[in-house]
């Protein structure tokens, strides 16, 4: 299709070697409505007739519903979705196909489209975090307790509420990243051409807020080579799947028989071929597997990125592949974590019982003897005397006698034995951020109040921030 300066047709191999449109054809829609605002800037500037730029504008709208209807485009053997939508507007127009690219390279249409491509989609892993976020806020029980592990050692007693905002609290900052992603696509290069700007009397602005982008980019060479806002939107999605890895493997300890304190609903895990008796969380293993494919790929993407010299080069093409896979991994990720995880069953009593187990009080017996005025490091010195009493005996730590405690130190009275429950030790870390069920309780409220700010803020963004046929949901 450009092969004025060519003598023959690209190989078939070759063809095949370099073709994108498997990949791109994702962005029909953006490249469509990209094209219209360009069609429209062109015919207010005179650059094409204004009947040129509404038969443009038809033809454009017709295809997109066409596409629409069909659920995307058919690979007839197009080079990409850029060259497909030219192809189309030119057999059924004409010479108003033929003058669509005028001022236009592929370099800022691809720019241009990935851009729309990536704040749309910010908006719907914002969406999908902001689900998961109110599912974990709605079972965060505040006077459940459980164990809180550090080294997967028993530390000390937590509530089960602040365990899962605990998880609520690494989403929500995965969200602030999704505005910053957004903020970094949200700049329009249309008008940069293939590298150095065109020769045409356009106006970037107009293009520009046909497509609700902020603002225009600065410098055409880096507007074409820039690709950060890729990089940042797989880190964000590396991000998410770090956190959301990290979740489930705690799920697949929980869930394993020594634990035992949460059970997947049938539905959302799976036997073996082999061995009646299992049943594995398939999900949660899945979902630390993916993490580290989507490390891959942002890797990838990177090394791609770090050898391109200024300003375009092919390998680029190369993103469209890293991010529609990201886009396929981050998304059913997070909806398959909110469904198993609403579906998922807590063994309460085993929590419970978990909680005090290997000794994880402990740090009560010291605070109790700072209140009476014991120095910190003294009194931790006193109550891991009270831990090896306990383990040379057998026992848990409230079931020390009063005279072993009386000999290891006499300022431990038999009323230390009442606090050394996980519920007495839980309400007694009542600090803002600390998991007492009263504090726990504070931010359940907090949370459901900035998910629902969250949701508006991010309704207001779709609407405001990119063309309605873009928009990122119905
Ligand atoms: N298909 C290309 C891409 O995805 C866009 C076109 C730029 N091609 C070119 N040879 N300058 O990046």
């Amino acid at each position: 299709m450009w092969g004025g300066r060519f003598e023959s047709e690209p190989a078939g191999a070759a063809r095949d070697f370099t073709r994108s449109f498997p990949w791109d054809q994702r962005l029909y829609r953006e490249d469509i409505v990209a094209s219209q605002a360009h069609a429209a800037m062109l015919g207010a500037r005179g650059i094409v007739s204004a009947s040129d730029a509404d038969a443009l504008t038809a033809g454009l709208d017709r295809l997109l519903d066409e596409l629409d209807d069909a659920d995307g485009p058919d690979d007839v053997g197009d080079e990409d979705i850029h060259s497909y939508v030219e192809r189309v507007l030119i057999e059924r127009l004409g010479d108003p196909g033929r003058r669509l690219h005028t001022a236009r390279s592929r370099n800022d249409q691809v720019a241009t489209d990935m851009r729309l491509y990536v704040k749309g989609l910010t908006l719907r892993i914002g969406r999908a975090l902001t689900d998961l976020m109110a599912a974990l806020v709605d079972r965060a029980e505040p006077d459940t307790v459980a164990p809180g592990f550090t080294h997967l050692q028993s530390g000390q007693p937590v509530t089960l509420g602040h365990y899962l905002l605990a998880i609520q609290e690494m989403l929500s900052r995965d969200l602030d990243g999704c505005y910053q992603v957004f903020a970094l696509a949200d700049i329009c290069p249309l008008g940069s051409g293939a590298l150095a700007g065109v020769p045409y009397d356009i106006d970037r602005e107009h293009a520009a807020h046909a497509l609700h982008f902020s603002r225009i980019s600065r410098n055409s060479m880096d507007a074409v080579a820039d690709r950060d806002y890729l990089m940042a939107l797989l880190n964000l999605g590396v991000g998410i799947l770090l956190h959301l890895s990290r979740w489930a493997e705690d799920l697949v300890i929980w869930a394993s028989p020594g634990y035992a304190m949460v059970d997947f609903d049938d539905a959302y895990a799976t036997g073996s071929s082999i061995m009646p008796q299992k049943k594995n969380p398939d999900i949660a293993e899945l979902v630390r597997g993916r993490t580290g494919t989507a490390l891959g790929i942002t890797t990838g993407m990177a090394a791609t990125v770090k050898g391109v010299p200024l300003t375009y080069g092919l390998d680029l093409q190369e993103d469209k592949q890293a991010l529609f896979r990201m886009e396929d991994l981050v998304l059913p990720t997070l909806g398959i974590m909110r469904e198993a995880f609403a579906t998922l069953r807590f063994d309460r009593e085993r929590m419970a019982q978990m909680a005090t187990a290997g000794h994880a009080t402990a740090t009560e017996i010291a605070d109790y003897l700072v209140e009476q005025g014991a120095p910190f490091r003294e009194a931790h010195e006193i109550a891991g005397r009270v831990v090896s009493a306990a383990i040379a005996a057998g026992v848990e730590l409230h079931e020390v006698t009063d005279d072993e405690l009386c000999a290891i130190d006499a300022r431990l009275g038999p009323e230390l034995r009442e606090r050394l429950s996980a519920e007495r030790s839980v309400a007694r870390r009542d600090v803002p951020g600390g998991t007492a069920p009263r504090r726990v309780r504070l931010a359940v409220a907090d949370a459901q109040g900035r998910i629902e700010l969250e949701r508006g803020r991010l309704r207001e963004l779709a609407a405001s921030g990119l063309p309605a046929a873009l928009a990122p949901w119905e």
